[in-house]
């Protein structure tokens, strides 16, 4: 099957360097279909992350279609209706530290600034991220879980794989955003796919084609230099 995968046109003719500098987390889509046979491609390669112990702690549920728009109206609907989020972890700490807070402030500001949304205009802003429940009405959405009895490590193998998925899709021309806002409601995502409730829900990914034309897909994040973050023992 491998064989036959590396032989489709589209596969094999990206750099790793060049997918890296590529992904983008992209905000607005074409309605264009993605191909089942193309999530299998992804899911193909990306399933090659490493992983602790090879335990591939990784589930894939990727929908379209009527079950994307059932899923969408119903997190729409709890986000709207106010519904208490109740994540299966806490991706931020209570608290961030004020370095984090500031690299978190400064993202949202670049987002809205993206599409000429003030910081005071709480209304424009809730409804960007109202979008997040629709996975940015991309035509494919992935949701990644792992079994519940796993640990942290787990977390870091998840991260491996989704990661994968990310540059896999970008040599098939396709776009994604990781949504950890897909995962704020997980009974719901849950009891529609039949996961079981126990089973941990890490994020949802919006998967499809940029729409190239959306301000909001304009602008790239900055990243903090090498020597910010690393130090260099001999
Ligand atoms: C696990 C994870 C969850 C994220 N959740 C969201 C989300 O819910 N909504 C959103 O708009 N962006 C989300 N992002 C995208 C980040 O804001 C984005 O990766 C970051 O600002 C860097 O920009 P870039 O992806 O364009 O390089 C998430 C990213 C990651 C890795």
């Amino acid at each position: 099957m491998q064989e036959n995968l590396l032989h489709r046109e589209k596969v094999g003719c990206m750099k790793v360097s060049q997918a890296l500098l590529a992904r983008k987390s992209c905000r607005a889509y074409l309605p264009q279909a993605v191909e089942e046979e193309d999530i299998r491609q992804i899911l193909h390669f990306a399933r090659q992350a490493p992983s602790g112990t090879n335990s591939q702690p990784w589930q894939v549920a990727a929908i379209s279609g009527v079950t994307k728009k059932t899923l969408d109206a119903k997190l729409l609907q709890a986000f709207q209706s106010g519904a208490p989020k109740h994540p299966d972890y806490n991706y931020y700490p209570l608290h961030l530290s004020p370095e984090m807070q500031q690299k978190r402030v400064a993202c949202a500001m670049q987002l809205y600034e993206s599409i000429h949304i003030d910081r005071d205009d709480i209304t424009k802003r809730l409804e960007q991220w109202a979008l997040n429940y629709s996975a940015f009405n991309a035509p494919c959405a992935l949701f990644f879980f792992m079994d519940g009895t796993l640990e942290k490590g787990s977390y870091m193998d998840l991260g491996m794989f989704l990661q994968s998925v990310m540059l896999m899709a970008e040599e098939l021309g396709l776009a994604t955003c990781p949504q950890a806002a897909l995962a704020e409601y997980p009974s719901i995502v849950k009891d529609l796919l039949g996961y079981p409730q126990d089973t941990i829900l890490l994020c949802g990914m919006a998967l499809g084609v940029e729409d190239k034309e959306a301000a909001i897909n304009g602008y790239r994040t900055p990243r903090d230099p090498v020597d910010a973050f690393t130090k260099f023992f001999n």
